[in-house]
């Protein structure tokens, strides 16, 4: 007889509506990644079986969010959904001006055009793609100050989201503060494989910025995952709400920006929020522009009244936890087949090794883009590139730039997917990763400006 070693948990929720997935053949599969360039980006949704492309907007609302999307207020001005998301906003983020968006990159843009000047440096825990291209095109420079752990796969630091101070004061000495808008931080770092900072290392970036009169700003779109880390990691916080957690993060920072469409469990929407009413009267200024009244910015009513609610659902305990134990899940179901994936496990994610999956390929023949097909012609399971496609091109050389890191995120969407298309999912990994000799690289055939891996094209070499 089996002795009781641990207790399990379970989602805080049960399932009211379903929506039903297309089963494909590999046939079809084959054809169909070929027809999308060996791209998952460029794949018809109805073609993939799990998908697990992104947690952006994929989530699923809860019964209190949907009968929320019944009393939209679509008035153009003033709409009551925006005066009630501000009041969660101040409350859970603890900034006091607000600017609501469509989504993330819109509040980058802003926070990017108002700070930045041409010339500038930006030093941040890690690039993301679109915050780093909106600073670019600000005119600034994007300079990595994490950890050297962060770009170590298998590096077990239980905070590989975190600054190194020395090299931030590097930067500060060679370019001057005066050429530093801001600090860019990020928690949990999307490209280091969901990875958080711990809250004593923000405490230090701030109290070095301090002295040298530079301010800190916040992505905060999955704050709450890192609000959890630090809760079940860092001492001195196990007693700590993951409110009280968020609350003290943002307490340091100066204003931060936020794609609703993660932690917020949306289909759509951002934030941009500040303590700083210059900026934010630049923002709300520069919102009518591009976005939409300052009082809608881009979004409906019934969007708003949504995003409210779903903060007061995303630092409820028992959400944060199913979700991250979902990914925990799948990453030691994966460890028993010995397959290679970023440790530790991450907040929105597994991260896949293709370096090490598909040692045999250099990085030039896209090794995590290769992986991201194979699996999808496997089991119509739906992964995204995170590798040297991802990284783009050196503005100033137009050389491809390599990362360390060359990846295939398998990204879970909140409150979406059961344990069981966990296992069908790490099962169809490990049986590519026993066929994994036999796999052949690709050539890029197309690439375009911009963000080149939501379009470029591939073929099989
Ligand atoms: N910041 C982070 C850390 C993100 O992960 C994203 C989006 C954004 C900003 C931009 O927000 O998409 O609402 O405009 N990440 C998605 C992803 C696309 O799949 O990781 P957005």
């Amino acid at each position: 007889m089996k002795k009781l070693e641990k207790r399990s948990w379970a989602e805080p929720f049960k399932i009211k509506v379903v929506e039903p997935i297309k089963m494909t053949s590999k046939e079809h599969r084959l054809e169909a990644v070929k027809e999308a360039g060996y791209n998952t980006f460029l794949l018809k949704s109805e073609d993939v079986y799990i998908d697990l492309l992104t947690d952006s907007g994929t989530n699923a609302m809860s019964d209190y969010q949907w009968a929320g999307m019944m009393i939209g207020d679509e008035a153009y001005a003033g709409s009551k959904n925006f005066y009630y998301l501000w009041d969660n906003v101040k409350k859970f983020y603890g900034m006091p001006y607000f600017v609501p968006t469509h989504q993330g990159r819109a509040a980058e843009h802003m926070v990017s055009q108002i700070l930045i000047k041409k010339g500038d440096y930006v030093p941040g825990n890690m690039y993301f793609t679109t915050t780093r291209l909106h600073q670019e095109l600000a005119g600034a420079t994007f300079v990595d100050v994490i950890i050297d752990e962060a770009h170590d796969p298998g590096d077990p630091h239980p905070f590989k989201g975190n600054v190194d101070v020395n090299k931030l004061d590097k930067l500060v000495q060679e370019v001057g503060a005066d050429k530093i808008p801001y600090v860019c931080i990020a928690g949990p770092v999307n490209m280091a494989g969901g990875q958080p900072f711990s809250m004593a290392n923000l405490k230090e970036v701030k109290s070095y910025c301090d002295t040298k009169g530079i301010d800190l700003w916040f992505d905060a779109t999955r704050a709450v995952e890192n609000a959890y880390f630090i809760k079940t990691r860092e001492e001195g916080y196990a007693d700590k709400t993951i409110t009280e957690i968020l609350f003290e993060i943002c307490s340091y920072f100066e204003g931060l920006w936020v794609s609703a469409k993660k932690d917020l469990m949306v289909n759509i929407g951002g934030i941009f929020a500040t303590k700083n009413k210059d900026v934010f009267e630049q923002a709300r200024n520069l919102v009518v522009v591009y976005e939409g009244l300052h009082t809608y910015g881009g979004l409906a009513g019934r969007d708003m009244e949504a995003m409210a609610r779903g903060m007061e659902e995303m630092v409820q305990y028992d959400n944060v936890r199913a979700r991250i134990g979902q990914v925990e899940y799948c990453g030691n179901r994966l460890e028993e087949f010995g397959i290679p994936f970023v440790k530790p496990i991450g907040g929105h994610a597994i991260f896949l090794d293709a370096k090490a999956f598909l040692d045999h390929l250099p990085q030039d023949q896209f090794p995590a883009q290769t992986l991201a097909a194979e699996i999808y012609i496997d089991s119509g399971v739906r992964g995204m590139e995170r590798g040297i496609v991802s990284a783009g091109r050196d503005p100033k050389t137009g050389d491809h730039r390599y990362p360390k890191l060359e990846l295939v995120r398998l990204t879970f969407p909140r409150r979406v997917y059961t344990q069981a298309h966990i296992d069908v999912t790490v099962e169809s990994i490990a049986s590519v990763y026993e066929n994994r000799k036999n796999i052949k690289g690709l050539k890029m055939v197309y690439e375009p400006k911009y963000l080149r891996f939501f379009q470029g094209r591939f073929d099989r070499l």
